[in-house]
């Protein structure tokens, strides 16, 4: 928990420290630098400390404007780490160096590094003890009530982003189509957006072809999830955001010969990381209206499965020529995509899916994949991104790069060769997205860390790219 106001001893504190500005200085540190000579604000620096009895947690801020959102979000989750380390339940937590640099601007980003630092995957062991803390926040003297409310908001949306991560971060077997589908169910009720399952006998009725294909491949059949947030009754227009929600990927036929768990059963990461956003939306009451669609599915191998040569329908009337049975989630995606224009009536679409390994060659574990067929949509995910934190990276379309695509017995086929497996990927999906504004990402490299890359990560599911969806639409001018 966090909390602006109350309690003034505690058993622990943090305190943070600027390498070259002494114009803050609080009398513990000074008096800390007498038994620790490491004192010097140096970036990442920890020091542990008892001073009377209690706990210190002191961490170097580097220079004073070299600070920036994502080292304060590091610094912070490093200090909370620190003291869950060290058992501490309650701890002050002086924010007063990242007031004076950033002013409310920084309460994002501190409850983002507070609450991500903290966060721990619990799973199923028998004997879990969750930890329960609490963190006070000092140096907050003016407009409290205002920012109280701001953090509030701000973890609204760092809990869309534990949720995100709660569910990559389950494995197939307790996260089947079904299962996910309940949950979802269930933080509609919560956090007051719409929730529409589709079972099999619908979505044979809506001709989801190229869904069901890949959904037939397992005994655990599969859901369409279909979620409605209207906050903005005085605008028809809807946003689709379409998640890639494979609940376990094992290549099917085209088995995977060795695999990091992230690619089997975190391959629903897309449809998470919408679910996510649009609860911090609709908890935050945000204006907008969006449409979260996501294909959850299994892709196994069963007497039903697709095999390398079929020829497979779609929703769209499209006939699509199978070459890999990996290269499912473009399949389903490409189905979610027609539902929102034909049933929803979208009039834009984002796409998010752990899609291809390709693009962690490219970009690493860092940095989201983009195709896009629309600059001003992109310039504004690229203006949220700057809120969020969160990196993106947008890829070139070339009319060759299409003609990779092409089938001689089928309209289009599900996978080029001659490399480009990212893109021909995106274009794939951006051939059913017909004349809306469009954007891909392809998070197979952002969603999943092992080991960590950053402090406010933990080994797994990183809840990405849920922040930048949620500032692409909350951000009042949508
Ligand atoms: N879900 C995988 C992509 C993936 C791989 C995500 C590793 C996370 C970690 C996707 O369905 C897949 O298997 N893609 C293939 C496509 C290929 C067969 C054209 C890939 O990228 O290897
Ligand atoms: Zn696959
Ligand atoms: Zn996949």
């Amino acid at each position: 928990m966090i909390s602006v106001s109350g309690k003034r001893d505690y058993k622990g504190q943090v305190i943070f420290l600027y390498e070259d500005d002494s114009s803050y200085i609080p009398d513990e540190v000074l008096e800390a630098r007498n038994i620790s000579s490491t004192l010097e604000g140096k970036l990442y620096s920890v020091t542990n400390i008892y001073i009377s009895n209690k706990f210190y947690v002191i961490v170097g801020l580097g220079g004073y404007r070299d600070l920036d959102m994502k080292k304060l979000k590091s610094v912070v989750a490093k200090s909370v780490k620190q003291m869950k380390k060290a058992g501490i339940e309650e701890y002050g937590m002086d924010i007063t160096p990242f007031i004076q640099r950033f002013d409310s601007q920084c309460l994002f980003h501190l409850v983002e590094g507070i609450k991500l630092g903290n966060y721990e995957f619990y799973g199923y062991k028998t004997d879990k003890k969750e930890y329960d803390y609490t963190v006070f926040l000092q140096g907050i003297h003016k407009d409290i009530n205002q920012i109280k409310e701001i953090i509030h908001k701000a973890e609204n949306i760092v809990d869309g982003i534990i949720i995100a991560r709660d569910l990559v971060n389950a494995p197939a077997n307790r996260l089947t189509p079904e299962l996910l589908s309940q949950e979802v169910i269930l933080l509609g009720d919560k956090a007051g957006f719409e929730v529409e399952i589709l079972k099999e006998d619908e979505l044979e009725e809506l001709n989801m072809k190229a869904f069901l294909t890949v959904g037939s491949s397992s005994g655990n059949s599969p859901r369409l999830i279909v979620i409605r947030y209207n906050g903005n009754s005085t605008s028809d227009k809807v946003a689709g955001l379409v998640g890639k929600g494979v609940t376990c990927d094992t290549g099917g036929y085209c088995l995977k010969a060795s695999n990091t768990m992230g690619g089997i059963k975190g391959d629903m990461a897309g449809g998470a990381a919408v679910i996510g956003a649009i609860y911090g939306l609709a908890m935050n009451k945000v204006k907008t209206n969006v449409v979260g669609i996501i294909p959850a599915c299994e892709n196994r191998i069963s007497r039903e499965s697709y095999i390398p040569g079929d020829v497979i329908d779609s929703m769209s009337g499209k006939t699509i020529e199978i070459i890999n049975t990996d290269a499912e989630g473009r399949l389903i995606l490409a189905d979610a995509i027609t539902y929102g224009i034909k049933v929803e009536g979208i009039d834009k679409v984002i796409d998010i899916a752990t899609l291809t390994s390709a693009v962690v060659a490219a970009l690493g574990f860092t940095t989201t994949g983009v195709l896009t067929n629309n600059t001003e949509f992109y310039d504004k995910l690229i203006k949220a991104s700057e809120k969020s934190g969160e990196q993106f990276w947008r890829f070139p379309i070339y009319d060759e790069y299409r003609d990779m695509l092409k089938s001689d017995i089928a309209d289009i086929k599900n996978m080029g060769k001659d490399y480009l497996g990212t893109v021909t990927a995106g274009l794939f999906i951006g051939s059913f997205a017909e004349k809306l504004p469009w954007i891909h990402m392809d998070i197979a490299g952002t969603a999943w860390v092992n080991p960590p890359v950053f402090q406010y990560q933990s080994e797994g599911a990183t809840g990405a790219p849920v922040t930048s969806l949620y500032f692409l639409f909350g951000m009042g001018d949508e």
